[in-house]
């Protein structure tokens, strides 16, 4: 069970909920979405029971990577939603050129990238070749050169909502 967004004044009390049927063993697992630092830090202070993952925008233009030290600190799994930037990364050439160099598609690259980082992934799909390609993941690895060249596509540039300036 995930809370899906930090709801300023609500976020805590549901999360009290959630530990509650983690207690009672009714889930197996209790975690967050689109919770920044100091969200982490506000609901930690004051609770038993620690998100196991944190499910957030996460993608090359967006590396998150003061939030994803946070959660590597504090055993926080990461997620990432919107892994392809919903598709708008598919023909940039650095990636492209990643691609290539491996004879993998420039989805796969982006995925792998999560993986070498310990970032969990859902990318989404309407057709299932694209599925199993998403899948595909296991027979090639990226070197330093390549995810540093990622890395450096970051602009901290999203296409989901900021979760500090969400109007629920
Ligand atoms: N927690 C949250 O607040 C939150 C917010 C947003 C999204 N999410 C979750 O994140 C998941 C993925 O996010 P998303 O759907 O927004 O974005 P995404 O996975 O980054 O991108 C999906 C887009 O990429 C295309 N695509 C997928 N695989 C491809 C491939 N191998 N080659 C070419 N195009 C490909 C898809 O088109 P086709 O379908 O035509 O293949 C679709 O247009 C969803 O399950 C969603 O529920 C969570």
């Amino acid at each position: 069970y995930l809370i899906h967004w930090p709801v300023e004044g609500k976020y805590k009390a549901a999360w009290k909920a959630l530990e509650t049927l983690y207690k009672e063993e009714k889930v197996r697992a209790v975690g967050v979405s689109n919770f920044q630092i100091h969200h982490l830090e506000d609901l930690m202070k004051d609770t038993d029971v620690k998100p196991v993952i944190n499910q957030v925008e996460y993608h090359p233009r967006l590396t998150q990577k003061e939030l994803h030290a946070f959660c590597q600190k504090h055993d926080i799994q990461l997620e990432a939603w919107s892994p392809l930037m919903q598709g708008e990364l598919l023909d940039n050439d650095v990636l492209k050129e990643i691609a290539e160099k491996h004879g993998k598609s420039v989805a796969q690259i982006i995925l792998r990238w999560d993986l070498q980082n310990g970032v969990v992934t859902i990318p989404k799909s309407t057709k299932e070749h694209r599925i199993v390609e998403n899948s595909s993941l296991y027979d090639f690895e990226l070197d330093a050169e390549d995810v540093s060249k990622i890395n450096e596509l970051n602009q901290n540039h999203r296409v989901g909502p900021d979760p500090d300036n969400f109007d629920f």
